[in-house]
């Protein structure tokens, strides 16, 4: 029997695989098709400290390689998500990673103050710093160290773990994961989405009705892997999560030698709600055929 447990930090989790954030819903809709317990985590859809619209239609667009979305953070809010939400999340004894987003450091503050009554029911908090700060001329949070690191402070009332959730879009990923450490968060998640626009030819107007979008899927896995080897050489202390492009478990087993200690799986589950238990299952599989006793034999051995 292979032990599929794994550490990141402080936490050890059963399974090495998650839901990515946004990519799941906002609480259990999931359950009728993966025991969420069986899972790592459930990462739930960021929240602000208020409710959000998001983005006008049409959200999301295939590409060959994945899809685009801008589904501009649709979401009740992080009070509305304590009340409608986490209540089936926590029936479905699943660990829950919460996630939130803002446009300030202090709308940040306050999205993680108010996560403070319940973080007893959670196991970690994400910060999505892939978002725009429109205090500085809305410049994504993710590609400034300072800016990083004021949020990672910024929310430093929460005692639960937190994790800094960072862009791809960046020339040195490691100076940012670094800083983001450094200000506190107890491990990176790498990476959010690629910066991306697909035009209607005909008309030349975006395809989305947000404009741009976020590029996922198989697409951007080498660029999201490539990110967590540079941090993993650059910062072996600091635990990272990997996500971007997991469709099989051979995925996550290459996540996992460049340095991941547990790995996310988002895009897979729009063309198959259970690709994360598949994948957790396949892994499984996989290392008994290697000869492999535990998952965490495999992390960080593609840097020996
Ligand atoms: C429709 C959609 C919504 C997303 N929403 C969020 C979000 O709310 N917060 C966040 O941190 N990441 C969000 N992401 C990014 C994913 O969590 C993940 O980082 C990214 O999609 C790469 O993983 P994948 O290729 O497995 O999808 C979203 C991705 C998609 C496709």
């Amino acid at each position: 029997m292979v032990d599929m447990s794994t550490v990141i930090g402080d936490i050890r989790l059963p399974s090495p695989v998650m839901t990515a954030s946004g990519t799941a819903g906002h609480g259990a809709e999931l359950a009728r098709y993966v025991p969420l317990d069986s899972l790592g985590a459930v990462v739930v859809k960021s929240l602000s400290i208020m409710p959000w619209e998001g983005n006008p239609g049409p959200r999301v667009v295939e590409l060959p390689g994945g899809m685009m979305n801008s589904v501009g953070l649709q979401g009740p809010g992080v009070a509305g998500w304590i009340a409608s939400e986490l209540p089936a999340l926590r029936d479905s004894g699943a660990r829950v990673v919460a996630s939130i987003w803002g446009r300030t450091v202090e709308e940040y503050r306050q999205a993680a103050q108010a996560l403070v009554e319940v973080q007893d029911d959670l196991l970690a908090v994400e910060i999505n710093v892939s978002c725009p700060n429109i205090e500085d001329r809305r410049k994504m949070f993710a590609h400034s160290c300072d800016a990083v690191a004021g949020v990672i402070v910024a929310t430093e009332d929460l005692e639960v773990p937190r994790w800094a959730k960072l862009s791809p879009n960046v020339s040195d990923i490691a100076e940012i994961a670094g800083a983001a450490g450094d200000a506190g968060a107890s491990a990176v998640t790498l990476t959010n989405t690629l910066l991306g626009l697909v035009l209607d030819p005909v008309t030349g107007r975006p395809v989305l009705g947000g404009g741009g979008g976020g590029v996922s899927g198989p697409a951007m896995r080498p660029v999201a892997l490539r990110a967590v080897f540079d941090v993993a050489a650059a910062r072996p202390d600091l635990p990272i999560v990997g996500v971007g492009g997991i469709a099989h478990a051979e995925d996550a087993v290459q996540y996992l030698r460049a340095g991941a200690a547990a790995v996310q799986v988002g895009t897979a589950t729009f063309a198959d709600p259970r690709s994360t238990a598949r994948i957790a299952t396949d892994l499984q599989t996989w290392c008994r055929n290697a000869g492999i006793e535990r998952v965490t034999d495999l992390i960080g051995t593609a840097h020996s």
